[in-house]
């Protein structure tokens, strides 16, 4: 099975993630996401149905429900389906989350949603160019015809020219606590696997710190073989936000 690697990073990244939001603040993120799929979401009935298919700290899936909106939330971790749990019981609310890779969604729902996100960079987890086609391909399974699915990347065409190695965030706190983190890229080319070490530095009461150290694996991929890569799974491409020099892009399609 694809992704067992990745599952294994994620729970053990699952005690820091929420770390990483704490800077901006999780409400922000939420408007965010909200306000660039407006378009999309406002033509929502009330009987629809929407997937967050790699549900991660549940801030997105959550932001949905508060909405009104029916989403059921999945995802590999069930460390990271743990936070979206009780992120979504932290704001009263709740809606139905199961761990499950992208590759198994067909085999527990139907052609029954009229969204799957996935979003967050988290595609760029496909560790091979077959791999993400299979993983793309079963997003499309569980989508209805005319149904959308939005995904969202890096921009790895952007990344990759950069070849940066190295960034520190500032002191970040969280929970009556303070951490930093320095991110060490280790970047191997398109279509090859990568890693991102990620070194969580816990500040104990400003004298003593601890340091975690973390690991992701992912595969870079340019753009335009991402969108031969989406095509190829039966996809329309109806807005594509790439741009060469933004750090992000997103693409919506229609089944
Ligand atoms: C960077 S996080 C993004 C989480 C969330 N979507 C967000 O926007 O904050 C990537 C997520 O993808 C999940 N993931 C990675 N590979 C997956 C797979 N094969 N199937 C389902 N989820 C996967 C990870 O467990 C993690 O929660």
């Amino acid at each position: 099975m694809y992704g067992n690697d990745v599952k294994e990073q994620y729970n053990l990244m699952s005690n820091f993630y929420n770390v990483l939001y704490a800077e901006v603040g999780v409400k922000a993120y939420e408007d965010e996401f909200i306000n660039q799929y407006k378009e999309i979401l406002d033509e929502l009935q009330t009987s629809s149905k929407v997937l967050d298919s790699s549900c991660g700290n549940g801030v997105k899936a959550t932001a949905l429900k508060r909405k009104g909106i029916d989403v059921v939330g999945t995802d590999i971790s069930e460390e990271m389906i743990r936070l979206t749990e009780e992120y979504a019981e932290n704001n009263n609310l709740g809606f139905p989350t199961k761990k499950l890779p992208w590759q198994q969604l067909p085999f527990h729902f139907t052609e029954e949603f009229d969204i799957v996100f996935c979003c967050g960079n988290s595609i760029s987890h496909s560790l091979s160019r077959t791999e993400m086609l299979t993983n793309i391909k079963s997003l499309y399974k569980v989508t209805k015809k005319g149904g959308k699915i939005v995904i969202d990347t890096r921009n790895w065409d952007k990344v990759l020219n950069e070849n940066i190695r190295f960034n520190t965030s500032n002191i970040i706190e969280y929970n009556d606590k303070r951490y930093m983190f320095t991110y060490i890229w280790n970047l191997n080319g398109f279509n090859n696997i990568s890693n991102v070490e990620i070194l969580f530095v816990e500040i104990i009461d400003g004298k003593e710190t601890k340091c975690i150290p973390l690991k992701l694996d992912f595969m870079p991929f340019t753009h335009n073989d991402f969108i031969l890569i989406l095509k190829e799974c039966g996809l329309k491409v109806l807005k594509d936000n790439f741009h060469i020099e933004s750090d992000n892009y997103s693409v919506i399609l229609e089944k």
